[in-house]
């Protein structure tokens, strides 16, 4: 088809959508012999951005010209006409200008509650329901097209809750061989505990800023890590490497606290060329400002949600349009997904279902430690006050492991967050209290005290820090290393 022809056919198209808005609004009336409708008349003109419909005067089709005016008529062409801005300017003439590109329609008439239950999951390899339009389920691929989601809104929009959805059911499919997420939660009144025992974690829950700079600086490293074995492994996408890696998701709840920050940056580089390394993004800000929400955060995070916004800048600074401060209730989400713009009622984790389906996560049969692993960390906390060493860990477990394997598995652990990063190269890591509860059931003897105590964990692990041992909760000994 010709450019002549596509842009007639798009004229046409727009000019029938008004037509039948008419017809249907009864402003059209039936002639009276030759049967059809009486319609009015109008010359099309075409540029870059708009048509102009140029109402030829003489044959309005009987509407009065304070019909075409009214401003309700102007709303339902813009529904008619996939959100396209339209409206009639009044001069010499009238023209009826409709925008080219289609904008958003705010649909109201959605469920203002619908649960996140387990049957609304959908089956796909990381999809998650967003929630439900007027079509039915929105689906989100969360490692394909909505890899990188920028959400905004005000205070109480349902961002939070949006991240928990997208978290509790990607867990509740995917073993955490097969996804991992790292959250930043510096508000700390989301994500509550159901989160922070979740299996799936890359590291504990960041709450304050070092831990989320910490945090987003690993999951940089991760990517990089992963782009490093793609290259050796002679694959450009993880998917197809024998073993792939887990999905890996990082849910940054409130973005303004990085606005112009190096941590942004390194936040922007990770979204920007996480793709193919299976490293993806929601990002949350409750003040949706071109401050926060600069050209390249804008670009980085490709697919945009946003809820309910004060004012028309908001929405703009977060879909590129307008049409969020229409949003009216939480939970209600406006984005341009699958082609087209979607008012989507989002699930609402209810505090039950939320722990309910936290508890259903999908772990591996396998203990987390190998019993050879566990007898390891137990050795390193007794002999080595902690400290993961990977020399004398060797020299006592010749036998049973390699030089090698002992380094992978500190790097592995490290990643984790089950063991400590050191300052140096040269400072051996520590064990962490995550690593420690995982040799649960058997509480590791305490050393030294002699009284029979019982070490009840390990504290600290800073590189200045000595690593504390507790002895039950009234004494606590300080095993210096
Ligand atoms: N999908 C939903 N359906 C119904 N109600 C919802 C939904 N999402 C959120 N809400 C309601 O709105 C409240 C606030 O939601 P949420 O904490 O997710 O907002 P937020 O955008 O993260 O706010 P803030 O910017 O203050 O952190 C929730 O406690 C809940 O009552
Ligand atoms: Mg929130």
């Amino acid at each position: 088809m010709d450019y002549q022809q596509m842009a007639q056919n798009e004229v046409v198209g727009y000019w029938r959508a008004i037509l039948a808005t008419l017809k249907q609004r009864g402003l059209l009336r039936e002639r009276p012999r030759q049967g059809g409708m009486v319609v009015p008349h109008a010359l099309a003109v075409m540029d870059q951005e708009r048509v102009l419909f140029v109402l030829d005067m003489m044959r309005l089709g009987g509407v009065a010209r304070e019909r075409w005016l009214d401003r309700k008529l102007w709303h339902q062409w813009r529904a008619a006409l996939s959100g396209r801005r339209v409206v009639v300017a009044d001069g010499y003439g009238l023209v009826v200008v409709v925008g080219r590109h289609p904008g958003p329609v705010v649909a109201k008439r959605l469920p203002s509650i619908i649960s996140l239950t387990p049957d609304v999951i959908p089956d796909g390899l990381y999809t998650v329901c967003l929630g439900m339009d007027n079509r039915g389920p929105v689906v989100l691929d969360l490692a394909g097209s909505e890899r990188a989601i920028l959400c905004g809104g005000c205070p109480g929009g349902g961002k939070s809750n949006l991240m928990e959805s997208i978290i509790l059911q990607l867990v509740t499919k995917h073993t955490p061989d097969e996804f991992q997420v790292a959250i930043v939660d510096t508000k700390e009144v989301d994500f509550g505990p159901v989160f922070a025992r979740l299996p799936h974690l890359f590291m504990p829950v960041a709450h304050t800023m070092d831990e989320a700079t910490a945090l987003i600086g690993a999951v940089e490293q991760e990517r990089l890590r992963r782009q490093a074995v793609m290259a050796h492994e002679g694959v450009n996408d993880w998917r197809k490497l024998v073993e792939p890696f887990p999905l890996l998701l990082a849910v940054i709840d409130e973005a303004a606290d990085f606005a112009k920050t190096p941590v942004m940056d390194v936040l922007v580089e990770s979204a920007r060329k996480g793709r193919a390394m299976g490293v993806s993004f929601v990002v949350g800000t409750q003040l949706p400002s071109a401050r926060v929400i600069d050209p390249q955060v804008r670009a980085a995070l490709e697919t945009a949600v946003a809820f309910r916004c004060r004012t028309h800048i908001e929405s703009q600074a977060i879909l590129g349009v307008g049409g969020a401060e229409k949003l009216d209730r939480p939970g209600l989400a406006l984005a341009y997904l699958g082609g087209r713009w979607r008012t989507v009622q989002t699930l609402l984790v209810d505090d039950d279902a939320g722990g309910d389906l936290a508890q259903r996560a999908a772990v591996p049969q396998a203990p987390a430690l190998s019993e050879l692993e566990t007898v390891l960390v137990r050795y390193a906390v007794e002999a080595l006050g902690g400290r993961f060493i990977i020399g004398q860990l060797y020299q006592e477990f010749a036998g049973q492991m390699s030089k090698r394997a002992l380094t992978k598995l500190g790097q592995r652990w490290e990643v984790r967050g089950w063991l400590t990063s050191p300052a140096h190269a040269t400072d051996p890591r520590r064990v962490t209290d995550e690593l420690l509860s995982l040799c649960s059931g058997d509480l590791l003897p305490g050393q030294g005290t002699g009284n029979g105590d019982r070490v009840i964990g390990v504290i600290g692990g800073d590189r200045d820090a000595p690593v504390v041992i507790g002895a039950g909760d009234r004494q606590i000994q300080e095993v210096t290393g």
